[in-house]
């Protein structure tokens, strides 16, 4: 019988084995797999590891801390941070079609990491060492998955960290090739990793680009950034995470209604709702969440966000919905 710490101690002898000394490096997205991946290879190999964060403005509230501050805390990797925020709000300047965002956000995405690599691949060889190894984290289900077949991925551009081109000159290190996601948990958890990297719901690589019905601006991300961390709190707070999949929280920036508020007309935004039940993203239920819960996210939001004067739930199942809007 198995047990995490089993799994961990194996893992760390065959990285050990497959890198020897050679240094590695590894992108890091703010989820789950990534941040396994990379504690499992710092525990392995230590400073031979580098990790690359491409902070590109489009996570949630908290979620670069998260990376940056907290990750580093509690696992002492080398981090280099790329700080893009506005290099990403520039490419997407006016452009609202969701495709569109999915490719320049993607695109840009590789081409800010490919910079980060070479950063990296410079200081390493003014230290006459080369980097050898790239780690990915690529668990058990998408290694059935590739080879191809129906999924999400053909219906939208998925885009994630693990989604980067096969890099050439790197070999692969993919510590979670054989797990599956709660094995994955519990790995980090007994890395040490903080709760909120570990129990992170699903969270798509573009981010937030991809919950902004219209042009994404930086204001408008301060807004779905305020308006997601209340509904995130309350869900939290309300005992629920384990019930939802996952909560998008989407502003439909091209949508504005007529509201009332202090004595005044409005004319805000709507923010939606998209609570869901799933086993595997492939198909989704909209979760009955207590109207009790409901009632309290609407009224923070309303109350708490500017801009906003309506909150909406998505009844919807998928198919024939996605889960993100975009
Ligand atoms: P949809 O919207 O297709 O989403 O029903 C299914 C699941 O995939 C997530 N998702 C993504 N994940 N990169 C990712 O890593 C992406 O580009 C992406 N698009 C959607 C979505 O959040 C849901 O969990």
């Amino acid at each position: 019988n198995w047990t995490t710490g089993d799994i961990l101690e194996e893992q760390v002898e065959r990285i050990r084995a497959q890198v020897g000394d050679a240094r590695v490096i590894c992108g890091l997205s703010g989820g789950v797999d990534s941040a396994v991946a990379a504690a499992l290879v710092q525990r392995a190999v230590g400073d031979q590891l580098t990790c690359v964060f491409v902070d590109h403005g489009l996570l949630r509230e908290g979620e670069a801390e998260q990376v940056e501050r907290d990750f580093v805390a509690a696992t002492g990797v080398k981090l280099y941070v790329a700080n893009e925020q506005e290099r990403f709000l520039k490419a997407l300047e006016g452009v609202s079609d969701p495709e569109t965002k999915r490719k320049i956000i993607g695109r840009e995405f590789i081409r800010a990491f490919e910079e980060a690599e070479r950063a990296i691949i410079a200081e390493a060889e003014a230290h006459g060492e080369k980097i050898r190894f790239l780690v990915q984290g690529t668990l058990y289900p998408d290694v059935v998955e590739s080879g191809g077949g129906e999924g999400a991925a053909n219906i939208k551009s998925h885009h994630n960290v693990g989604g980067l081109p096969e890099d050439l000159q790197f070999e692969l290190v993919e510590p979670l090739r054989t797990l599956f996601k709660d094995e994955v948990r519990a790995v980090g958890a007994q890395l040490g990793l903080p709760a909120e990297i570990v129990g992170r719901q699903p969270f798509p690589g573009p981010g937030l680009g991809i919950r902004i019905v219209g042009e994404v601006t930086h204001e408008r991300l301060e807004l779905l950034r305020k308006a997601d961390a209340i509904a995130r709190a309350e869900l939290t707070a309300a005992g629920l995470d384990n019930e939802v999949w996952q909560m998008p929280v989407v502003l439909l920036a091209d949508v504005r209604s007529v509201g009332v508020q202090g004595d005044g007309r409005t004319y805000g935004h709507p923010i939606v709702l998209r609570p869901v039940s799933s086993e595997d993203a492939m198909t989704a239920d909209w979760s009955r969440l207590p109207y009790d819960l409901l009632a309290r996210i609407s009224n923070r939001i309303t109350n708490e966000v500017e801009g906003v004067n309506r909150v909406v739930l998505d009844v919807t199942s998928k198919p024939p919905g996605t889960i993100e809007w975009e």
